[in-house]
């Protein structure tokens, strides 16, 4: 099973319009690497000031609906106007700040799907439900509530990042996401069948350079989410390189 990897740059709530400079050394470097997919998910409010400058871009969630009064959101229609090709959903700081649940999750998925984005669909347990032994379980019930039926693997990337390695500088170890990703694997297949192979299942939380190649090396793991690491070339290529 050969799953193209891809890593996906999560800038959440940071860039401005003086970062396109530090976007377009992403650009180049990643136009280099021909051996994984590069992403960068940006604020939405440069989402069309980068588009068209050579590498794909994402947005950071979209809401349900094509269109409509609903003040301060945007569609996944606009998100792919402005030149995005794809969204991340779900991430658990907006299930934290906004309460998104698994049945929003999977409704904006739909939409995702409706307006032609890819869908990075991310899961991931707390430090508590993890020392409780529920991680397993946790990201099997995130994952089956917020996939749509009949999903493939050209529209939708899970992403497995547990909420206590999120910003922490503390990765979950190569033993860990092995034993994640082949629960969500196995998830994928009972619910897809063999479409459950092909979709790709990206690690996230404190991605580096130093730590990138331990964590692709593992099975199951076709690329990463990575936040901090993602805003600056420096950081986000070697990481990009280490999964060609
Ligand atoms: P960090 O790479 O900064 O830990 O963030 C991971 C993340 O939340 C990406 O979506």
């Amino acid at each position: 099973m050969s799953r193209r990897k891809l890593v996906a740059g999560n800038w959440k709530m940071n860039g401005l319009v003086a970062s396109l400079a530090e976007f377009d050394r992403i650009s180049a470097g990643a136009a280099a690497v021909s051996g994984a997919d590069a992403l960068i998910c940006p604020p939405a409010t440069l989402i069309a000031a980068l588009a068209g400058r050579g590498l794909a871009l994402g947005g950071q969630d979209c809401h349900a609906k094509p269109s409509g009064a609903h003040t301060g959101d945007l569609s996944a229609e606009m998100l792919r106007d402005a030149g995005a090709s794809a969204v991340v959903l779900g991430h658990s700081e907006r299930r934290a700040d906004h309460g998104e649940t698994d049945a929003q999750v999977r409704a904006k998925a739909e939409a995702a799907k409706r307006a032609g984005l890819l869908a990075i669909v991310c899961v991931g347990e707390t430090l508590e439900q993890r020392e409780a032994g529920q991680a397993v379980a946790v990201v099997g019930s995130q994952l089956a509530g917020s996939l749509p039926e009949g999903a493939t693997a050209a529209e939708v990337v899970v992403a497995y990042e547990p909420v206590w390695a999120i910003g922490t500088g503390r990765a979950a170890t190569p033993e860990d996401v092995r034993e994640i990703h082949a629960a969500l694997r196995a998830a994928l297949v009972g619910r897809f069948g063999a479409e459950g192979e092909n979709f790709r299942i990206l690690y996230g939380g404190s991605v580096k350079p130093a730590n990138a190649a331990e964590l692709f090396a593992v099975p199951n793991v076709d690329g990463a989410l990575v936040g901090g690491a993602s805003l600056t070339a420096a950081e986000f290529l070697p990481i990009l390189q280490a999964a060609a």
